[in-house]
């Protein structure tokens, strides 16, 4: 899968550390659910996983030097509801602002409208994580409800939007 910056390719159990090198850093989890840290090892196995209908999990290449740079998904998919949930980030903080989320968005969501027939892509995003909402909106998810107190940082609570996208919304 190919967009204007980045190209969407399989991930191989050799990108283990890469993901977990971004998977321990605070500045990239800051606004995501980080679970148990996880042995390199670990990480490596989950990466010997088949993509299949429903639970699709691809690496961010940035197209002009080749590297890796983030992880998007697309899972849950149904084919009775036509629904599913995307994640996305960019652990290599140097990228950050160069656009490449956004594409990669608009290109996992192509993707899920006009080859898996999906009818609405829905996605959660911690409420004081600007960057991320700015992407969403972008690519125009729209915001349809909010989730109180769900992710816990610095012993604070802070809350989720809900937000969803149809085609006919894709920007
Ligand atoms: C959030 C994230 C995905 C954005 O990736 P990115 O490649 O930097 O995104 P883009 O460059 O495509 O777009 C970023 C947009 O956010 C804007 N932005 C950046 N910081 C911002 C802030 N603090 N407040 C408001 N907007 C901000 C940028 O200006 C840009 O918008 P613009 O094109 O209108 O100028 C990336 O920073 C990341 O992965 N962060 C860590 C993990 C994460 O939070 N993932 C999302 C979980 S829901």
């Amino acid at each position: 899968m190919i967009g204007e910056l980045i190209r969407l390719r399989a991930l191989e159990p050799d990108d283990a550390e890469a993901l977990h090198r971004w998977n321990h850093d605070p500045e990239v989890m800051r606004w995501m659910f980080d679970g148990y840290a996880e042995p390199l090892a670990a990480t490596r196995k989950s990466l010997e996983d088949k993509n299949r209908y429903g639970q699709l999990v691809y690496g961010v290449v940035a197209q002009k030097d080749d590297t890796l740079i983030g992880v998007v998904q697309l899972r849950d998919a149904e084919p009775e509801t036509g629904c599913a949930n995307l994640d996305i980030y960019i652990g290599e903080k140097s990228y950050w602002g160069g656009g490449y989320a956004t594409d990669a968005m608009r290109t996992i969501c192509r993707y899920g409208f006009d080859k898996m027939r999906l009818h609405k892509i829905s996605l959660t995003v911690v409420t004081e994580n600007h960057a991320a909402r700015r992407v969403y909106e972008k690519v125009g998810f729209i915001e349809e409800g909010r989730l109180r107190k769900v992710l816990r940082r610095d012993g604070e609570w802070y809350d989720e939007y809900w937000m969803g996208l149809f085609p006919d919304e894709l920007r």
